[in-house]
């Protein structure tokens, strides 16, 4: 082992091998007293403190953070970064909600400058939060695009990001054309995809604003770029679903319309998919793509409650995320603890553990890069947080009170924002403190 560079970080550690529902407590590795060894921005090792201790060089940086919980960094895998000043808009449902606040916000983007200025304001809160990796909507602008990837590569975060292709139903200044939405989305998959840790999303913002010859060319960037992402919306909100049924009849129903156009697959990601038919459920199934839960969003703007047992039961991918704006938190524990009381309404339980490999594994596994992240598996990506059970005055008299594991974690996800995250790493490098020490 090199001395150099190795630095050695000593707390409890918690991270996920497998699905707690499927592999039980084989599913992950506690080490109340643990150690996570970093060297060169990956993962070395993982394991008991004196375990580790044992083999170490003599010169290793040893960093203290007994008392607090180490975790691979948290991914959200559906989130707007133009729309961080349009989270708490009053009053509407979708349709009304994109037209009277959405894209006038998204407006703006068109200035590169005002893009950069959001695009480093947004990756500084989604950091202090504990999200490390993010599938995010960018806006008609290209130039939007470029200064989320210029501020995510000043700070080596994995992103993933794409230009939105619309081009009806729509104000006439956010369309593009199918030509230009073609050209743009394909240059800057040259630029971006696999530049460093960034990767490229195609992305039509859903059926509604997209002609089908735009969607047709969605498809086509797919077909010459197999290993770009695809990111839509999909059955959010009612009308939604009807509109979509109006503007396509031929087609089966609302996946079908995407099916048609080749935009599934297990890149494929699908945000919201709270109204969807069985027979969609088995597309869903047979083509790897997965839907991507977004339950602050989907109370917020009165979308529906997604039945996640039902998406289990039919073997449909899913994953966890915040939807900012229309969701209403950066913090994914925020966002677990809405979707713990979303299952509640359908008579369902989330645990803490489920919870946690969800935004962690569970989302790495859904974006198919869970050979580099969400775990703290030897040669994965350095990205990981440490969490303070006693962040607030109210969560450390509850964690006092709680007995097992099981029972922190979920106090602190149900209690737990920003104030919990102590500070965060990427590729081993901190890039966030609570005290603000370097
Ligand atoms: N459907 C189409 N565009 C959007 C969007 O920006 N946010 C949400 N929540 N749903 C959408
Ligand atoms: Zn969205």
């Amino acid at each position: 082992m090199k001395t150099e560079s190795t630095t050695v970080y000593r707390a409890s550690i918690l991270h996920f091998l497998d699905d707690p529902d499927k592999a039980g407590e084989q599913a992950y590795e506690f080490f109340e007293d643990g150690a996570l060894v970093v060297e060169d921005g990956k993962v070395i090792k993982t394991g008991p403190f004196t375990d580790i201790q044992k083999d170490l060089p003599e010169h290793v940086e040893m960093v203290d953070y007994s008392g607090h919980l180490i975790m691979p960094g948290m991914i959200d895998t559906h989130i707007h970064f133009p729309q961080v000043e349009v989270i708490a808009s009053y009053g509407e449902q979708l349709l009304d909600w994109l037209n009277n606040y959405t894209f006038p916000a998204e407006r703006q983007f068109e200035d590169k400058e005002y893009a950069s200025r959001i695009a480093n304001l947004f990756l500084d809160e989604l950091v202090k939060c504990g999200t490390t990796t993010a599938l995010v909507f960018g806006t008609v602008h290209k130039q939007s695009v470029d200064a989320f990837f210029e501020a995510s590569e000043q700070r080596n975060t994995r992103m993933i990001c794409g230009k939105v292709m619309m081009n009806r139903n729509a104000p006439e200044f956010l369309c593009d054309d199918v030509e230009s939405s073609y050209n743009d989305s394909k240059e800057l998959i040259e630029r971006w995809h696999g530049n460093g840790r960034q990767l490229y999303a195609v992305t039509p913002r859903f059926a509604i604003t997209s002609t089908p010859e735009q969607l047709e060319k969605a498809g086509q960037l797919l077909e010459e770029h197999p290993d770009v992402y695809m990111q839509t919306h999909i059955s959010e909100n009612k009308d939604e679903v009807a509109f979509v049924q109006e503007l396509f009849p031929e087609s089966k129903d609302y996946l079908d319309v995407y099916d048609q156009y080749n935009l599934l697959g297990k890149r494929s990601v699908f945000a919201h998919g709270i109204h969807l038919t069985p027979r969609e459920h088995e597309r869903f199934r047979d083509t790897g793509s997965s839907v991507s839960f977004c339950p602050t969003s989907n109370l917020f703007l009165g979308s529906g409650l997604l039945d996640i047992a039902e998406l289990e039961k039919e073997q449909v991918a899913y994953s966890v995320a915040t939807d900012v704006g229309g969701g209403t938190s950066f913090s994914m524990l925020q966002t677990l603890n809405e979707a713990y009381k979303v299952c509640q309404l359908r008579g369902n339980k989330l645990s803490a553990l489920k919870s946690l490999y969800l935004a962690t594994l569970g989302n790495a596994r859904t974006l198919q890069l869970d050979d580099k992240i969400g775990s703290f598996n030897a040669g994965n990506e350095a990205d990981f947080i440490v969490m303070d059970f006693n962040s607030t005055p109210l969560m450390a008299l509850k964690q006092s009170k709680c007995k097992t594991l099981a029972e922190k974690l979920f106090a602190m996800i149900i209690l737990g924002d920003d104030r919990t995250v102590k500070s965060t790493y990427v590729a081993g490098q901190k890039l966030h403190s609570r005290d603000g020490s370097k």
